[in-house]
């Protein structure tokens, strides 16, 4: 027999967005949680940095939002940057009452209080953290109390494949409306059926589609790909960040070294020596992530080297070892001592700015279907996303979507009849080197065409390989049985497509996409986002741009 399962809410992603909101809504509702892996295995655990809120006297939110608005290129909706500002002070205080351990700072009263750090774009100390793990300090603090949590059940090694509606279960006098989801399992090798009253897309950006990236490996884009699948619109997808500073060494696998290295006085160098990025900003070293990603880039390519340095060994040791442990002891893994000596340090994809089109509660344009957290796009970071806005926009979203969530749950509700997966029809696959092959040539066509500097011919050339990957791959998901890598690999190349046309789509450079055909912002026109709309798909003519 199928397994089913039956939920209130399904969420699928356990990162800070998904966790959060388990943890609001679970004292009225009974919770699922898949993740992929073993739990802490989204971009969440990694984040290093911090988040950013308004917690100082000297601050204020006028500021905040001011800074994000200039990062964000024009592109940023207003109504989503003074909603997760002004709610952004009210969740740092939930994380501490739930004990995230962030880190404080002695002053001169006496008072201990919480240290904030400085990271490109912001004009203000802003950014709380703890040390530089802020990330597995708030995964640990949020997983243990949902783990306790008893209306709170969470499935491992669960890989959602795709979400079901009752569009595509042929159920008739509804509007479009999520209830449920297929998910294989991993462990052994099922597809079993979750339905659920609510379903939340909490499954992180889709970075890997990147050959080098600071993001763990399930970052796949498979809610962007799975809601594009039942109907949602996606926008901004040609606004990948690219993270200016990844340690570069062969086993480092794009160690990520914080901008609050920067932030703290680190110095970007040629190999000469010498700074450079007062060349290319008066911010110098603060200057958003696009232009400091942009400047290496280029910079590297001028000299024809590998990869520029990071300096932070002026300041003291004791200072370097209490504020980047993790950063300063993964470097001496490496035979890299940062209080001594600069450490080597490339540009990788970091951040998907683009995603599912959410409202201020994080609905999405299907009933009962809500996207929170980086696979979303609720119009915060515009053309490009200030340090730390994220982990913030996870918070601020998840507790949006829990107020909506739990003031519906008092409606009475019945479960619809729904149809198993059907696997009758597939083989198991005897070619699983296509599938790594795949992989690879995807992820390799899309840094060296889809990058940080793009232009008309390269984006044409990925469209070519990225139409034919995607054929092949669709033939070979209906004819053979599905595993995690084929999931992946096809919603990765969906997830590529809908990079590049929304790349072909820009002719101007703003922001995180930048073309030499095009290498200014079009200011003779309104800045417009770039929204997909899936029935529009084969139809190139018909791509909206709205505003
Ligand atoms: P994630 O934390 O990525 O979690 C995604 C979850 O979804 C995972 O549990 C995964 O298993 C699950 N999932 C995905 N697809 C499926 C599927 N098909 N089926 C089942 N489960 C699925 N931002 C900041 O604001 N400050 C920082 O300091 C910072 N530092 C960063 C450092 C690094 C190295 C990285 C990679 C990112 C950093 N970011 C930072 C960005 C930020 O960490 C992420 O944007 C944020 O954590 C995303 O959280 P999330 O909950 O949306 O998704
Ligand atoms: C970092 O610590 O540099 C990452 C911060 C972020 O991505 O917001």
């Amino acid at each position: 027999m199928p397994t089913t399962y039956q939920f209130d809410a399904l969420i699928i992603g356990g990162g800070a967005a998904g966790l959060s909101l388990a943890l609001r809504i679970a004292d009225k509702c009974n919770v699922a949680i898949i993740t992929k892996g073993p739990g802490k295995d989204g971009s969440t655990y990694y984040a290093q940095g911090g988040v950013s809120a308004v917690l100082s006297n000297k601050d204020s939110f006028e500021s905040h939002i001011e800074d994000t608005l200039n990062v964000g290129g024009g592109l940023s909706d207003i109504d989503a940057i003074k909603f997760t500002i002004e709610n952004g002070p009210a969740n740092i205080r939930w994380m501490q009452e739930l004990g995230v351990p962030f880190s404080r700072e002695t002053f001169q009263s006496g008072k201990r209080e919480l240290h904030l750090t400085r990271e490109g774009g912001h004009t203000h100390r802003r950014v709380v953290h703890a040390a530089d793990a802020t990330g597995k300090a708030m995964s640990d603090t949020l997983e243990n109390h949902a783990r306790q949590h008893e209306n709170i059940t969470f499935f491992e090694h669960h890989i959602a494949v795709d979400l079901i509606t009752t569009e595509k279960q042929e159920i008739k006098d509804t509007e479009n409306t999520c209830i449920g989801a297929y998910v294989l399992n991993n462990r052994n090798k099922r597809v079993e059926t979750f339905q659920a009253r609510f379903v939340i897309l909490a499954t992180g950006g889709a970075s890997k589609v990147y050959l080098y990236t600071s993001n763990p490996d399930g970052s796949t884009g498979d809610g962007i790909a799975m809601a594009w699948r039942a109907g949602c619109s996606i926008s901004n997808m040609e606004f990948n960040q690219f993270h200016p500073t990844c340690l570069y060494h062969p086993e480092a696998k794009s160690f990520l070294i914080t901008e609050a290295v920067r932030g703290e006085g680190g110095r970007l160098l040629l190999p000469d020596g010498k700074q450079f990025m007062h060349k290319f900003d008066s911010r110098g070293e603060l200057a958003p992530r696009d232009i400091v990603a942009r400047a290496i880039d280029h910079e590297m390519k001028r000299l024809g080297i590998p990869c520029l340095y990071l300096d932070i060994s002026h300041r003291s040791t004791a200072f370097i070892a209490s504020h980047f442990p993790t950063i300063h002891e993964r470097c001496l893994t490496f035979g890299i001592d940062i209080t001594k000596e600069p450490m080597p340090v490339v540009p990788a994809a970091h951040y998907t700015c683009g995603g599912i089109n959410t409202d201020l509660n994080g609905r999405t344009e299907i009933n009962n279907l809500y996207a929170i957290g980086e696979t979303a796009h609720t119009g915060l970071h515009g053309s490009n996303r200030m340090a730390s806005n994220s982990l913030l926009e996870c918070l601020v979203f998840a507790q949006s979507a829990a107020r909506h969530i739990t003031a519906l749950t008092t409606e009475p509700h019945k479960y619809l009849n729904i149809s198993s997966w059907d696997a009758s029809r597939v083989t198991d696959s005897d070619e699983d080197v296509v599938i790594s092959h795949n992989w690879d040539e995807l992820r390799r066509f899309m840094w060296d065409y889809v990058g940080i500097v793009r232009t008309d011919k390269r984006l044409e050339r990925a469209m070519h390989r990225a139409s034919l990957l995607q054929q092949e791959i669709e033939d070979y998901y209906s004819n053979f049985r599905i595993s995690s890598d084929l999931i992946e690999l096809r919603n990765l190349t969906l997830v590529a497509e809908l990079i590049i046309r929304s790349a072909m789509t820009r002719k101007e450079s703003r922001g995180l996409h930048y073309s030499l055909d095009y290498p200014v912002a079009d200011e003779t026109s309104i800045a417009r986002n770039t929204v997909l709309r899936p029935q529009q798909k084969s139809n190139k003519e018909k791509i909206k741009i709205i505003k």
